[in-house]
Formats: C-alpha cells, structure tokens, sequence
C-alpha cells in the first residue's frame, strides 16, 4: 500500500530528520526484569543500521521489569511500552503491540534470548526485500535445531507440531515458533479471524489467514533462557488444545462448550458413583444427593484451579478459602439440585434419574457461579 506524499509530507520529514520506521520488534514480557536490558542490546547490535522500534508488551509483571523497561526507554528513543493491567495471556499480548505500530513489517521475539537475534535481519529482508508475507524462525529446518532441550521436551514440541498441522494447511516446519516477522497489512487482515487464546500466535495466524501466504524459513537455533523461568504450565498447553479445536472444529462447535461438557461429564460421572455408593451404605438418598453435590462443586474448583496460570493458582489456605467461597456461591445451585433430585425420588423411585435431573440443575448453576466469580483475560 502506497500513500501519496505531499509537500508538507517531505517539510515533515525535513524538519525530524527521521526516515521512516521500517521494522517494530514486540516482545511480550511477564517477569523478566534481568532479560530486557540484556535483549536490548542484542537487539541494538543486530539491528544497526536499520530503523526500527522497540515494542515492550508487560502483562503487569510483579518482579518490576516495566520500571526496568521504562529506565531503558528513558534515554533511548526507540523503544516503547504498552502496560496491560488485570489481563494474561502471550498471544493477544503480541496481537496488541503489532497493532501498536505504523511498521511495514512487525516481528516478534521472546523475552528470554532464547531465540537468535542475529537472524532477525534475515527474517526482516525476507519480507521487506523479497517479497515475503511471513517469515519464520524455525528449529525444524536446514540448521535450526532445539538446541540443549530436555529430550522430554523435545517428544512434546514434536507431537504439539505434529497436532498444529491439522489446522495448518501451509507447508511450514515450525509452525509453533514464537520468533517470526510479518507484513503489517497481513496481520492486520487476519487479526478478526483470531482465535487469541493462548501462547501459539504464529499458528493462530497461519491458520486464520486466506490461503496461500509466501512464507520465508530462516533457521537458528533454540538458546537457553538467560535468567527468570519458563511460563509454560497446564494452563497453556490446555489452552493448546483449546486453540486446535477452535481452528479445526470451531465453526461447528464452539471449543468452550465442548470443555463444558467435558468437565460436566467428569462431574456427572463422580456425582453417580459417590451417589450409589452412599445408597448402598444406607444413607437417605437426599443425604446422600447433597454429599455427591457437594463434592462434585469441588471437583470443578480443583479443575479451574489446576488450569489457571500457574502465578494465579490457589495453594494452602488460600485454597480452602477460595474453595469455601465457590460453595457459598454455588449454595442455591445446590438446594435446588436436592429439592428436585428428592421430590422426583419421591415420584418415582429411580435413584440415578433424580440423581441426574438434580445434578443438571446444579451444574447450570456451578457455571454461572463459576464464570462470575473466577476472573478470566
Ligand atoms: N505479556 C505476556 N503475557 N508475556 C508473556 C506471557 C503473558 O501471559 N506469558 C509468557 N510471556 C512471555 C515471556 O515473558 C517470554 O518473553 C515469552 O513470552 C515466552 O515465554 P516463556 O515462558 O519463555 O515460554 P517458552 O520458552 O516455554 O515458549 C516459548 O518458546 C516456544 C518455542 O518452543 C514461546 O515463545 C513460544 O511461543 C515458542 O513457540
Ligand atoms: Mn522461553
């Protein structure tokens, strides 16, 4: 896309003296403080001569890395920072600093230096010389490699890429890198179609953008994080999974409600065994409906727990209060679960249909408790 310049245009240009920025950097950050001045300088080495900014995406980290970020930006020109409060998550925060630039060309790269900036002008050219729509980093081709990965950890980045591509139908090797550059105007084309959930953003697009992009490959190899730890926990690779049946069956069935009824099956399934068993000793069968109720509300906690962002997740005391709390709110549900499991129970004597029916009851509920008081992105 090409704007026409008038004569003020070039009176502009004249009197800032700056060319045109030609390529944006994001890195998303979420506790780094000892990585971004080291990065930046690597940057600042690999990109000299070329005119391109900085952009810091925080996901208000607690370890102070945005002061970091800000006491770097304080002297240097090009570097930005786009603070997010109250939010999470690794994809949408790259989408929100690609949006947040007039670049031609917007590239990503990890906080933690384990991607090789020396390839970043390579990746660059790719697009802004021949003609690329993306270009991508990649471990899987020519001399890329995963470098000194657990062999555990390379099973699983080999089976999560064998998954990605399902929903990718270009001809990639490494559909799961987090270090690639695309043209602005692709990126923001696709940007609607976004699933934007999760840490896999370069499968997001590949997956959402029309057919047929011009892809670049430029092999590096995977380094060793330089300070802090990994962010990757169950609730990203569940947000993986998440991301796959959004992108393959997503317009058929919407992937939250199949979690729906995946975690409503588990609950179900527990609430009837606990049930028949609490029958069997010889409990009254509303008795016996509350204590099944009860449990299968912990159940569904014990699952949200489990697949929140590490950082957020509940332990010791904090966990029987919150635990305590989500069975307040989840008090009404469950009266009404045993006021409708006994009074068909007296109807008519099935202990599994009432059981059923009064659960049903309870999950719409333990739902909505669930949706209101856990906080999501
Ligand atoms: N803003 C923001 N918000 N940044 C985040 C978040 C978040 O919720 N979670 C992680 N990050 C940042 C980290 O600070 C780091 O700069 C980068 O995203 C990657 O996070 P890591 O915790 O280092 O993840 P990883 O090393 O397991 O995964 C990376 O490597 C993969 C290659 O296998 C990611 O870059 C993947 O995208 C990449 O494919
Ligand atoms: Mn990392």
């Amino acid at each position: 896309m090409t704007v026409a310049r008038t004569a003020r245009d070039f009176q502009v240009a004249h009197l800032t003296h700056r060319p045109p920025i030609a390529l944006a950097v994001v890195i998303p950050t979420f506790n780094e403080r000892d990585n971004v001045a080291p990065l930046l300088e690597a940057l600042e080495n690999a990109l000299e001569g070329r005119v391109w900014e900085a952009i810091f995406v925080d996901d208000a980290s607690t370890d102070g890395t945005p002061e970091r970020i800000e006491a770097l930006a304080a002297w240097r020109g090009h570097v930005r920072l786009i603070r997010r409060i109250g939010r999470r998550g690794l994809s949408s925060a790259i989408v929100e600093g690609m949006l947040a630039t007039v670049a031609p060309v917007v590239a990503v790269i990890d906080a933690d230096m384990q991607h090789d900036e020396a390839a970043l002008p390579a990746l660059h050219d790719a697009i802004a010389r021949d003609g690329a729509d993306i270009a991508i980093g990649t471990r899987y081709a020519g001399a890329g490699s995963t470098g000194d990965w657990a062999e555990s950890r390379v099973a699983a980045s080999r089976l999560a890429t064998r998954l990605a591509r399902v929903a990718v139908r270009a001809e990639v090797s490494d559909p799961l890198s987090g270090f690639f550059a695309i043209r602005r105007d692709l990126l923001i084309a696709t940007a609607p179609q976004l699933s934007n959930v999760g840490f896999k953003i370069l499968l997001d697009l590949l997956a959402s953008m029309p057919a047929g992009p011009r892809i670049a490959e430029v092999p590096y190899r995977f380094r060793c994080r330089h300070a802090g730890t990994s962010k990757l926990d169950s609730a990203v690779a569940s947000e993986y999974l998440l991301l796959l049946a959004d992108k393959t069956i997503g317009r058929v069935v919407p992937p939250r409600l199949i979690l729906f009824l995946l975690v409503g099956g588990l609950g179900l399934m527990l609430h009837l065994l606990l049930l028949s068993a609490l029958l069997r000793a010889g409990l009254a069968f509303a008795t016996g409906q509350a204590i099944a109720g009860i449990a299968a509300i912990t159940l569904a906690y014990t699952l949200d727990n489990a697949f929140t962002y590490r950082d957020r997740r509940r332990k010791g005391a904090r966990w029987w209060r919150g635990l305590l709390r989500f069975t307040a709110a989840c008090a009404i549900g469950l009266i009404a679960n045993v006021g409708l499991a006994a009074t068909l129970y007296r109807l008519e004597p099935v202990w599994w249909l009432a059981g059923i029916a009064g659960a049903a009851m309870g999950a719409v509920w333990t739902t909505a408790a669930t949706s209101l008081l856990i906080r999501r992105n």
